[in-house]
């Protein structure tokens, strides 16, 4: 987790790293720090909290410099201080430097140098960088942060600076993403691109093991042996707008928004209805094996793993293939048997989760193809899998995933239909399944025209303490995923259950007191939702239903019902989770949480 950003060049450092570590907030919030450097003075200022309380405590502190460091942190080692928040520093006070990841094997290295005589003043892990940088610089600061590098275990993105090399920083990486901005005012590295698009879009992605030192108007990137290295630069398609509210409250709120465009852009160029065909250009370089798979194992986490849930109901519809989804998490503890042209699917949203990048490594040890469905372009996962698509949905900043979601299906669906072509299904399937894509769009804005009738659903349960959310077979990991969109934002407590599974315990639960969101559009499984929604009213517990526009007779079973356009019984879940992402979102509104950074959660979760 954490974001780091910094800068080197000829404006002032301050307001571009506060502005940076905004952008970056979502990736952790509990404190925050900055160090600027002018000449061979570094002021270095750190908080507690959002970064709007640093820009507080450092607005009328003099910070004058052009170049600098910051970060904004999500505690792993130590809890969330001043002292534990970065920049951290040698025992001279000449480094400063900011880390994004985990020194696995700092206890080892913090005993070792309190022997030789280190003080140390947090209780991070990140400080024995520091010093190790600290005591063994000798002029060359690239150097020490080689040598550091060679003796730690772990992962890191790090920017270092120090006192007596003015004018250059230098930062590395192993296992957390860092981009390197170029512009002709000066060279960024950070987390994340967000983090500098409003200055330049022009970047290269660092990897594994590569240093880079960066100044005003030059910069060298090089191996951990110091040999240097050319890399291309790469064009970001974001805009500084996209990662901006636009005059909407909360990012959460103008994502859920953004999905009519997002799930056209994960579909655009993609389509080709005369041959009821999609067209997946990137996953061209291992199409001749894919075309042959018969085992698909889809890893993830969280809605990712919601996503890819409904992923694999979608391709036991539309092909041949024997799918399991597996939690990122505890894939590496599975005994899994993989026959030949198994092929991985990890999807990501950041595409630097490290549970699923575990996965993927565990699974390419095991001889398993890899693919990816991620967002962030360049993104470690995008890297490390053989072949992949896109979801070009812009930057999801809301720690809620929402949009990403409905972009992820949209895929999953594409890919099922395109493999499904190749094996048993008919033109006229194909053609069918991409017209009803292309309603997709406009279908999910009808849905947005109910935000005022689910705002006032809202406000009739929000404070309820218990949700219970229901559905089956393509929409039960809905209801999954629409009760974690409601814990998450809103702390209220909810279960995503299979609607059949209610019978065997969570029955128990109902009361008035307990809502239940039934996810019933009109399909094969209605019938059998009805009667679900009839056991919950016998014990009068209230039952919102999200069921297809037409539905006269479901008002008298359920307390409210909100309407979905009708579609094939597999796209379903793109426009049911529409609803309760709006109900989520509502409710937190109401409970006046901090619905865009929710309480202990961050948006790339790169610890295991
Ligand atoms: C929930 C949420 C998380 C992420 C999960 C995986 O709203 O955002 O559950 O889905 O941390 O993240 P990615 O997709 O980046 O791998």
């Amino acid at each position: 987790m954490c974001g780091i950003v910094s800068y080197v060049g000829e404006k002032q450092a301050r307001p571009i790293l506060v502005g940076g570590l905004k952008q970056l907030e979502y990736r952790g919030y509990d404190s925050a720090g900055i160090a600027v450097q002018n000449g061979p003075k570094i002021s270095c200022q750190r908080s507690v909290g959002k970064i709007i309380e640093l820009e507080k405590k450092i607005s009328s502190l003099d910070m004058d410099g052009t170049m600098g460091i910051a970060h904004t942190r999500w505690a792993t080692h130590g809890e969330a201080s001043e002292h534990n928040a970065h920049p951290h520093t040698d025992q001279e006070q000449r480094v400063f430097i900011v880390h994004n990841g985990i020194i696995e094997n700092y206890a080892f290295l913090k005993k070792k140098l309190q022997k030789e005589g280190c003080r140390f003043y947090s209780e991070t892990d990140t400080e024995v960088l520091a010093h190790l940088v600290g005591i063994q610089f000798d002029g060359d600061l690239a150097e020490a942060v080689r040598k550091t590098m060679s003796q730690v275990e772990g992962t890191f993105g790090i920017a270092v600076i120090h006192r007596d090399v003015p004018g250059e920083i230098v930062v590395a990486r192993r296992g957390s993403p860092l981009v390197i901005g170029l512009s002709d005012e000066g060279h960024f590295a950070a987390s994340d691109v967000s983090a500098m698009v409003r200055y330049t879009n022009q970047v290269i992605h660092l990897q594994d093991n590569e240093l880079a030192t960066l100044r005003k108007d030059d910069f060298l990137i090089s191996t951990a042996r110091a040999e240097p290295i050319q890399r291309s630069i790469e064009t970001v398609e974001w805009h500084a707008e996209d990662a901006e509210l636009n005059g909407f409250p909360h990012f959460m709120l103008k994502e859920i928004y953004e999905q009519p465009e997002t799930v056209m852009n994960a579909m655009r160029g993609r389509l080709e209805l005369g041959e009821g065909v999609p067209k997946l250009g990137g996953i061209t370089p291992v199409w001749e094996e894919l075309k042959k798979c018969r085992h698909l194992v889809i890893v993830a986490c969280g809605t990712s793993y919601y996503a890819g849930s409904v992923g694999r109901y979608v391709f036991e519809k539309l092909t041949d293939i024997d799918v399991e989804v597996e939690v990122a998490s505890e894939f590496r503890y599975r005994k899994l048997n993989f026959p030949p042209n198994t092929f991985i699917i990890a999807l990501s949203q950041s595409g630097e989760t490290a549970d699923t990048l575990a996965a993927i490594r565990e699974a390419k040890r095991k001889g398993a193809r890899l693919l990816g469905i991620v967002n962030v372009v360049g993104s470690s996962i995008s890297r490390e899998t053989e072949a992949g698509i896109y979801n070009h949905a812009g930057p999801e900043i809301g720690v809620a995933s929402t949009k990403i979601f409905t972009s992820q299906l949209t895929i999953l669906i594409l890919l099922a239909l395109l493999l499904g072509r190749h094996q048993n299904l008919s033109l006229t399937e194909g053609a069918e399944t991409i017209r009803a894509l292309q309603k997709l769009p406009e279908q999910i804005r009808k849905i947005l025209s109910q935000a005022n009738h689910i705002e006032a659903i809202a406000e009739k349960y929000h404070t309820c303490r218990n949700w219970l959310f229901l559905g089956r077979k393509f929409n039960y990991p809905i209801a999954m995923e629409g009760a974690l969109k409601l814990k998450e934002v809103s702390y209220i407590h909810a279960e995503g259950y299979a609607a059949g599974e209610m019978k065997h315990g969570p029955i128990a639960l109902i009361t008035p007191e307990m809502p239940t969101v039934a996810i019933l559009p009109k399909d094969d499984m209605y019938e059998k939702m009805i009667s679900n929604i009839q056991e919950i009213k016998s014990r009068r517990g209230p039952v919102i239903a999200i069921t297809t526009e037409g539905n006269k007779e479901i008002g008298e079973v359920a307390d409210e019902v909100i309407e979905i356009p009708p579609t094939l019984d597999f796209l379903n879940p793109i426009l049911a989770v529409v609803p309760c992402q709006l109900l989520a979102y509502y409710c937190a509104n109401l409970l006046n949480r901090d619905i865009d950074k929710p309480r202990n959660l961050a948006k790339s979760v790169t610890v295991e």
